[in-house]
């Protein structure tokens, strides 16, 4: 068990964490602890914070120390004496906002039901987890809210959702309504963001709450590149070794808020969500809305530990199907190697190389279809242009894995060109405002799934060419935002569902094709990681981090992805030098120990490489063969960041902890550099570990106890004659090593 309720007060508890909530004098829903596990046989409303404050608004009128300005709730709303921004917002046909939402009753389900059309972490057995659902009404208008939490029994996890239900005789309109919301009761906590711009995505971003507001959004209609819907509340100090915090992932694709807001008196009002921008729910009676899911991580042992939650969750909880449990193909994508200008006979040359190097999958990009010569034509045409592949994708499909080297492939299901097919038959099928100009990016527009005639007909295109063709994986890309957000096929005062309905249609897509093609690997992409989010794995198992693929960036998108998301959940690839997003020439060895740690793969055309460079790429397939199920589904550990140091350090650990892999870094060169060691970690003190270096690497190995490793560290600096391997030169910028631990 592990939702206990006593007379008015909750206590979700697992062995690693509480949750307890009560009921109010008002009826509302306080929120009393979040946090380590407690005993259970205690009556917590000691925990209500009850006081006569000057200037306080009270609901009620002889009890002047009760007022919801300073008591935390689970679900704040509007109107009342809670000034806060509240996680609820609904208008009223009398115009009015206000609501009372008060608890009507509660139930508890074994296990952890599916969201209807959302994105959402499950159970497999329902012994894995307990669920409280507790019913709010809102006495005026009879709407309720069903605020589910479910806390998985052996993970410091908590979720929520919160679910409408108009029962009332009149409609209504959700203005706001959050999936979560959160108060703790004080302020000292760092949050940190994982932020950026297209090509440097996820760069952790830290900042100390203060009175006001701390958010972050996205209102692009995707996740973005700018924020990322995942935020970390870490009590000062907090390294990745130590310390305790929150984490917070929302599971959605879409526009998002996520902000804390720290009042008047100290406490913390976390608010996750839709974002309110451009937001508003038609609430038909008996008609329902379910909010997306919210996922709370708790650790008491620092940031890795808590990555190392969200890890496993996200990989065992809330990926899905045959591809979630297995090592990831090595792949070769002819983006990078040909963009548009390629023809049936340089795909098959660059496949043929592939093969030989043992790669495993060659990956055809954009440019396969319709009049697709550039990016001004051809989008929402989904059949293949045979005048540059004769036998189309059933044709060169069939060619490639004749090679003996599966075959994937490229499409981008949300857009559409003016100069297509698609938008010539159907002008009204994209999002655009009536009377306003209508903004491009990329010379595309966005098709309006909102309208189910929209997936059905881009479900009909693509399992076309799915069916016909022997496809193994599909990179799914989304090049553009959202911009003049309104729907055709949508009455006036429905136009605030649009870019929700959009989502939802989109995830109604990727549902519908993973289930029509259970062996296809998704790989989900926008414009590199603008969509890199808990929302997407649930489709698609892994997601290409960044159109920007130079070693040394990566090492920060690649730290700042592994906070909340799974290590075989980023694609990584080792492109050609001079690096084509920022120009950089990087040495091969470091392109791919960097991109080992992650969906490994190539994006170049091999064919160019030189014959020592061959010999390296074959030895780098077989290091990623051997140890690719240790690197994809072992523990992650940061040690070193990129962004404090010259040197990134980390390492991942197999569950049995007789192998480990520490990769290490630097960017630039040192003239007469310290020493230098590092200490691992999670490794087993009473072991002894063989260190080697990969195929790369020419020195000797050396045997190290965990003990030493973990107390003195690994020595890593440059020695003539050193015990440690020595792969490269240590004299040159952009340099790397991998240290292989196998236990004796
Ligand atoms: C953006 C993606 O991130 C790239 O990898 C590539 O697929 C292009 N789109 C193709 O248009």
């Amino acid at each position: 068990m592990t939702i206990h309720v006593t007379d008015t007060l909750f206590h979700l508890r697992n062995d690693s964490l509480s949750y307890i909530m009560q009921i109010l004098p008002n009826g509302y829903l306080g929120q009393l602890y979040v946090g380590p596990a407690v005993p259970l046989d205690v009556d917590y409303s000691y925990l209500l914070e009850f006081a006569a404050r000057p200037t306080s608004a009270c609901p009620f009128y002889d009890n002047p120390v009760f007022s919801l300005e300073h008591v935390k709730q689970e679900y704040g709303q509007y109107g009342g004496s809670d000034y806060r921004q509240p996680a609820v917002v609904m208008s009223q046909p009398d115009g009015s906002t206000v609501t009372t939402f008060q608890y009507e009753s509660h139930r508890i389900e074994a296990g952890k039901s599916r969201l209807d059309g959302l994105p959402a972490t499950y159970v497999e057995d329902d012994s894995e987890a307990e669920t409280l659902i507790i019913v709010l009404v809102d006495p005026l208008t009879t709407v309720r809210i069903e605020l589910s939490y479910t806390l998985f029994s052996s993970r410091p996890v908590l979720t929520r959702t919160a679910r409408f239900i108009n029962d009332g005789h009149a409609e209504v309109f959700l203005d706001q309504a959050m999936s979560a919301c959160l108060d703790l009761p004080d302020s000292e906590y760092e949050w940190r963001q994982f932020s950026g711009a297209w090509g440097r995505e996820r760069h952790l971003k830290t900042r100390t709450l203060e009175q006001g507001i701390t958010s972050i959004g996205s209102i692009r209609g995707n996740s973005s590149a700018q924020q990322n819907p995942f935020v970390i509340l870490a009590r000062p100090g907090t390294d990745d070794l130590q310390g305790e915090a929150i984490g917070c992932a929302f599971v959605y694709s879409g526009n998002f808020l996520i902000q804390a807001e720290v009042d008047t008196f100290d406490t913390t009002r976390l608010l996750v969500g839709i974002h309110p921008q451009g937001f508003r729910w038609k609430l038909r009676p008996g008609s329902s809305f379910q909010t997306p899911e919210v996922v709370f991580a708790y650790t008491a042992e620092g940031l890795n530990d808590l990555s190392a939650t969200l890890h496993s969750l996200f990989r065992e909880r809330l990926m899905r199907g045959q591809w979630r449990d297995r090592p990831r193909p090595i792949v070769t994508n002819n983006w990078e190697a040909t963009y548009f200008d390629f023809t049936e006979d340089t795909l098959i040359d660059i496949a043929r190389t592939a093969q030989g190097v043992g790669a495993e999958l060659f990956v055809l990009d954009d440019g396969w279809f319709g009049a697709r010569r550039g990016e001004r034509a051809g989008l929402g045409d989904w059949t293949p242009n045979t005048d540059l592949l004769p036998d189309g994708i059933a044709g060169l499909s069939k060619k490639v894995t004749d090679l003996g080297i599966d075959f994937g492939l490229w499409v981008e299901p949300e857009m559409v060109n003016e100069d297509s097919d698609l938008f010539r038959t159907h002008p009204d099928w994209v999002i655009q405002t009536p009377n306003r100009r209508r903004s491009v990016g990329r010379f595309q527009l966005v098709l309006d799934y909102s309208r189910a005639e929209v997936v059905d007909h881009v479900f009909t295109q693509l399992s076309e060419v799915f069916s016909t063709a022997k496809i193994s994986y599909v990179k799914w890309d989304m090049n553009r935002s959202l911009t003049e957000v309104f729907s055709s096929a949508l009455p006036t005062d429905q136009q605030g569902e649009v870019a929700h309905r959009h989502m939802l249609g989109v995830y109604a897509l990727l549902e519908r094709l993973t289930t029509a093609f259970p062996h296809i690997l998704f790989e989900s992409c926008a414009s590199g990681g603008a969509r890199f989010d808990a929302g997407m794995f649930f489709y698609a198992p892994q997601a290409w981090a960044s159109d920007d693929s130079d070693a040394v960036e990566r090492l920060k998108i690649q730290w700042g992805s592994s906070f909340a998301y799974p290590i075989v959940s980023h694609g990584a690839h080792v492109s050609i030098t001079p690096n084509h997003q920022v120009n950089r020439v990087t040495p091969l060895h470091t392109r791919a120990n960097v991109a080992f740690f992650g969906a490994f793969g190539y994006e170049l055309d091999l064919n160019k490489l030189s014959d020592e460079e061959i010999a390296e790429v074959k030895a780098q397939v077989a290091f990623m063969k051997e140890h690719r199920e240790l690197i994809q589904f072992g523990t992650f550990y940061r040690l070193r960041s990129p962004f404090d140091s010259n040197v990134t350090c980390w390492m991942v650990v197999n569950k049995q902890k007789t192998k480990a892999i520490v990769g290490w870094y630097r960017v630039l060169n040192t003239v007469n550099a310290p020493f230098d060691r590092v200490r691992l970690v999670g490794l087993d003190t009473t072991k002894r570990y063989r260190i080697t270096g990969n195929e790369l690497v020419d020195g000797r190995d050396v045997v190290r106890s965990g003990s030493e490793l973990h107390n003195i560290g690994l020595i890593t600096s440059d020695r003539n004659s050193g015990d440690v391997p020595q792969n490269v030169t240590p004299n040159r910028d952009f340099d790397s090593r991998l240290f292989v631990l196998t236990a004796e």
